[in-house]
């Protein structure tokens, strides 16, 4: 029988080789990324009509899909979601996908999936609807479902699947959280069939899974005890707690409609997969999914910032001066990171609380001892200052003097190398303050990082009126190379988050001053969507930091306030047990909140000077762009991510 006639793709190469082994690959068209797009996915339709017509006549053995790019698939094509929010277009778009999945599965040959690089949302969908899937152990390989930092879950499949390959636990916890899982855990959890030390390996062991007709079994019946009956909806019970700690319905629905779902048709993994599209076409179209989109693409933008291509600097070693909470939690990310970290102070004693609380973050981490070990060794403690002249970059976190820093600064730029990066990570004092003594001002640019390091993914990249562009993306590169988001921002007081939280802060604080309960307003903050309610933030903060950085701002804290007697008291907030809250374990004790009729409004109302703020920053300059004020504010405060920054709420009538 003649060969089928295949039409020309441009998502796809296809080719069959002497053994009768199909290899198919996917390779979008000018992304570095592969995805699943509409037109992909419509080409994928066409050939897969080419492989049951082959298997039919025995002309193909099996297919093996790949990637050759450094990722497999990085999901649905993100950039096609707002068109594809159309009620009008989604759901017959979802079954069409969810009809051709079906039929790989259903294919009578051997589908193996060959994984390198991001193996996420759709991608993954696609491998689970594949007969047999090889990852790669590397650390570029991440295998995971991320749609619900998307507003959705997964809508290919995926639900159903995961269940029956995983079981209920593991499945729903892995798209519940949109973690990026390691190759061994998706292997542990049964998303993955086999792993490879080498991507070189994978092309020979999908041949050999091809000629043994290689099939993955499902979850056992063990893990798939929690899919039946009452265990079912007690599962569904514990999850829904879970997620209410963390998010509120109202603004994040995708993780307890996709529970909901579980407990409906969780028991049968056809049924929850058929399920999909009723539950997930209102989730595509909500206002939360259009700005967790706008969020993902605001900050692949971040990314641009850094040099790119030749220019691309990389860094090795950090070298960090003052081990205080700031300097300390820098020089631990760094190393956790992956650099080569020498932290300075005066002595001993002022460095080892930073590196127990180092070693505490790796553990936490990182897990597996060796790892552990590779990073407590990779951070050192250099109380002479050796690893200065060592240094790609040097960052300082001593106390907010500005003589101090000058000095620092000035023996810095004698002894460092030409080329490090040299930053200060002041959260108050005007970058040229600093800089105007030194013999080359334009070297010295601001890394501000926000405390806790480790959580928030904002540094701010502060830009002085002597730096070049050059010298400030490559500040932007260093912290892109250590995981974080970067927003360059004009020196001026409080930069753009301080200068934004303050008045919110010092709004929250006056009220309670006027007898206002702190428990309602940090509730109704909470309600609106911040993380956190103002005082709450201004006891972690610390009451000393908020008053002089209010100082620094021009915000006057009378003598007479609450506020200034806790600070004259030594009452700072958390790190002393007392401020507005008593702080026991961490946690503030905080008394019955007042009830009130409207806490969205209240906190609306509340928030109301942060927006006013920000609009003023982006009028000044600050920042580059309205955009780049809504994720510096979110990435920086946590605010609200599902009203997409407070630019976008205003705009939207929402704040
Ligand atoms: N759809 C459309 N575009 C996507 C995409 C997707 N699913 N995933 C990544 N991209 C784009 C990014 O927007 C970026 O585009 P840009 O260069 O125009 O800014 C580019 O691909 C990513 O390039 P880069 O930043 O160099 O990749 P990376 O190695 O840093 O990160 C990923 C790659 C895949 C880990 C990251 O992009 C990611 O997490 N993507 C989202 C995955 C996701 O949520 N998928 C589920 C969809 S339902």
């Amino acid at each position: 029988m003649a060969e089928p006639i295949l039409p020309p793709t441009r998502n796809w190469h296809f080719e069959i080789d002497l053994e009768g082994i199909g290899w198919l690959t996917i390779d979008t068209p000018d992304a570095p990324v592969n995805t699943l797009s509409r037109a992909a996915l419509e080409e994928l339709e066409a050939l897969v009509g080419h492989f049951e017509a082959l298997a039919r006549d025995r002309t193909l053995l099996g297919v093996v899909l790949k990637s050759d790019k450094p990722g497999f698939i990085a999901g649905a094509d993100i950039t096609e979601f707002d068109a594809m929010s159309d009620p009008a277009v989604l759901p017959e778009a979802l079954r069409r996908t969810h009809r051709l999945f079906d039929r790989i599965e259903a294919l009578p040959i051997p589908i193996v999936a060959t994984i390198r690089g991001a193996c996420l949302g759709g991608g993954l969908e696609l491998a689970l609807a594949c007969h047999y899937r090889i990852a790669v152990n590397d650390e570029a390989t991440r295998i995971g479902f991320p749609e619900v930092k998307l507003g959705i879950f997964p809508g290919f499949g995926g639900t159903g699947r995961s269940i029956r390959q995983a079981g209920p636990v593991d499945a729903m916890q892995a798209m519940l959280t949109g973690r990026m899982l390691k190759p061994g855990a998706a292997r542990g959890m049964g998303l993955v069939d086999k792993l490879v030390r080498h991507p070189d390996q994978l092309r020979w062991e999908g041949r050999k899974a091809v000629l043994a007709d290689k099939r993955s079994a499902p979850a056992g019946l063990g893990k798939r005890l929690m899919a039946f009956g009452p265990m079912r909806s007690y599962l569904a019970k514990r999850m829904r707690d879970e997620a209410k700690k963390k998010t509120n319905r109202l603004h994040y629905p995708a993780p307890y409609a996709l529970i909901d779902m579980f407990e409906t048709h969780g028991g049968d993994w056809k049924r929850m997969s058929a399920a999909e599209p009723d539950a997930f076409v209102p989730l595509m179209a909500s206002e939360t999914a259009a700005n967790l989109r706008r969020v993902f693409f605001l900050s692949e933008g971040l990314k641009k910032q850094g040099l790119r291509g030749a220019d691309k600097p990389t860094f090795q070693r950090v070298h960090v001066i003052g081990a205080g909470v700031m300097g300390g939690d820098i020089a631990a990310w760094c190393a956790l990171r992956g650099m080569a970290v020498t932290l300075q102070d005066l002595d001993m004693a002022r460095i080892k609380p930073a590196l127990d609380r180092a070693k505490k973050l790796f553990r936490k981490r990182l897990k597996k001892p060796v790892a552990v070990n590779s990073a407590i060794a990779r951070l050192e403690a250099d109380p002479q200052g050796l690893g200065l002249a060592r240094a790609d970059v040097v960052i300082e976190a001593v106390v907010e003097n500005l003589e101090i820093k000058r000095s620092i600064f000035a023996d810095a730029i004698g002894r460092a190398k030409p080329d490090a990066i040299l930053a200060t990570n002041t959260s108050s004092i005007e970058l040229e303050r600093i800089a105007e003594g030194l013999s080359d001002p334009s070297r010295l640019i601001g890394l501000h990082f926000f405390n806790p390091v480790a959580q928030l993914p904002l540094v701010e990249v502060i830009r002085s009126q002597f730096n070049t562009d050059a010298s400030v993306a490559k500040g932007a590169s260093f912290a892109l190379a250590i995981g974080k988001s970067p927003v360059i921002v004009k020196s001026a007081p409080g930069f753009l988050v301080n200068r934004v939280l303050m008045p919110y802060m010092l709004g929250a604080v006056n009220r309670v001053e006027q007898g206002e309960s702190p428990e309602l307003l940090d509730a109704a903050a909470v309600a609106f969507g911040m993380p956190m309610g103002p005082i709450e933030l201004m006891d972690t903060v610390g009451l000393d930091v908020g008053r002089s950085v209010a100082a620094e701002l021009g915000h006057d804290v009378p003598e007479t306030s609450r506020f200034a007697k806790l600070v004259a008291e030594g009452k700072l907030g958390r790190k002393t047990g007392q401020g507005f809250y008593r702080w026991e374990d961490g946690k503030a004790r905080k008394s019955d909140t007042p009830s009130h009729p409207d806490l969205p409004a209240l906190g609306r109302e509340l928030v109301r000077p942060l927006v006013d703020e920000t609009e003023r920053a982006v009028a000044e300059g600050i920042v580059a762009s309205p955009e780049h004020a809504d994720i510096g504010v979110i990435f920086g405060t946590g605010f609200a991510p599902f009203l997409g920054g407070p630019l976008k709420a205003r705009q939207d009538n929402r704040a």
